[in-house]
């Protein structure tokens, strides 16, 4: 690691969200995206009617395939606690005002969670905070194909994404004060003649960021979603895969100053991005920022033309 991370412990509010727990994404060519899932992501996916379930981990599942034609993503599962700390989100949704719907025994039984809320952040992407998945401890996960190791999940949840916004601060105000995460600008640079500050939000014990926005009012609800192997080999060996099926590249290979990650970024069949990483550090805790997102690498495709 190239810098030591100062950590600083600090309460988690009861309605604190742990991690983002799951996906639901629309596709709507499901074919492709079978492909892709097993033979460039290398997770299980498991045929369900009207769509599939990916395997990372012992989780039922980590991402809900639905056949639709938005390709985008449906809604995101945002973990906490218990039963408790669900009353209490309940219970801070009311104070701060904002609009949610309880789901019913039998949705809660689709998603394959003990209960859940609905609520939308204030760009409109759905999101759900739930508790208790259901983990199939009996059933161990089965790589779609050939891994040197696993998926890094377990408290750190499925990955990050950087999502949709509009309004910066809005997001900024939902995100910590309904979830209890915490974050700041860590980024201000340029792209061509647009400028960007991303802000980066974490959960005490979580990733450097499970949530991250500032790109703007984006195409899709999502940029990208980052996934995270424990080899820093199997980043190598997808990023072959990538380049012999000649799926566009966003960003190539390098490593990011705010969360060490080793990764480079594809597209998807759904035309949102995958940052597929290894060896991302925890949060700093303690405000800093930069004007290079990157230790090194990670250059535009477009970069590379003439
Ligand atoms: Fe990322």
């Amino acid at each position: 690691m190239a810098h030591v991370r100062r950590r600083r412990l600090m309460a988690r509010k009861d309605y604190g969200v742990t991690e983002l727990g799951y996906l639901g994404i629309g596709v709507s060519d499901l074919a492709a995206w079978r492909h892709y899932a097993t033979n460039v992501l290398g997770v299980d996916w498991i045929d369900e009617p009207g769509g599939a379930r990916l395997r990372m981990d012992y989780w039922h599942y980590r991402i809900r395939v639905h056949e639709d034609p938005s390709d985008d993503i449906l809604y995101a599962g945002f973990r906490v606690a218990g039963p408790e700390e669900l009353q209490a989100s309940i219970n801070r949704l009311e104070e701060l005002g904002i609009a949610f719907e309880r789901a019913t025994a039998s949705e809660a039984e689709q998603r394959c969670v003990l209960d859940y809320v609905r609520v939308k952040d204030p760009a409109g992407l759905p999101i759900e905070i739930f508790h208790g998945p259901l983990v199939d401890t009996h059933q161990p996960y089965r790589p779609g194909r050939g891994m040197h190791g696993k998926f890094r999940t377990g408290a750190l949840g499925l990955g990050h994404m950087i999502v949709r916004n509009i309004d910066v601060e809005a997001s900024y105000r939902f995100y910590r004060d309904l979830m209890d995460l915490r974050g700041n600008v860590e980024m201000r640079f340029g792209v061509g003649e647009r400028r960007f500050e991303l802000t980066f939000m974490a959960a005490e014990g979580g990733r450097d960021h499970m949530v991250a926005f500032g790109a703007g009012n984006t195409p899709k609800r999502i940029h990208h979603l980052m996934i995270e192997v424990e080899e820093q080999n199997d980043v190598g060996l997808t990023y072959d895969i990538v380049r012999k099926e000649k799926i566009p590249i966003l960003n190539d290979i390098g490593r990011h100053i705010d969360d060490n990650m080793f990764s480079f970024y594809m597209s998807t069949p759904s035309g949102w991005f995958c940052e597929y990483g290894a060896e991302g550090s925890s949060p700093t805790y303690q405000s800093e920022y930069h004007t290079v997102g990157d230790y090194w690498g990670h250059m535009f495709a477009t970069d590379f033309v003439e």
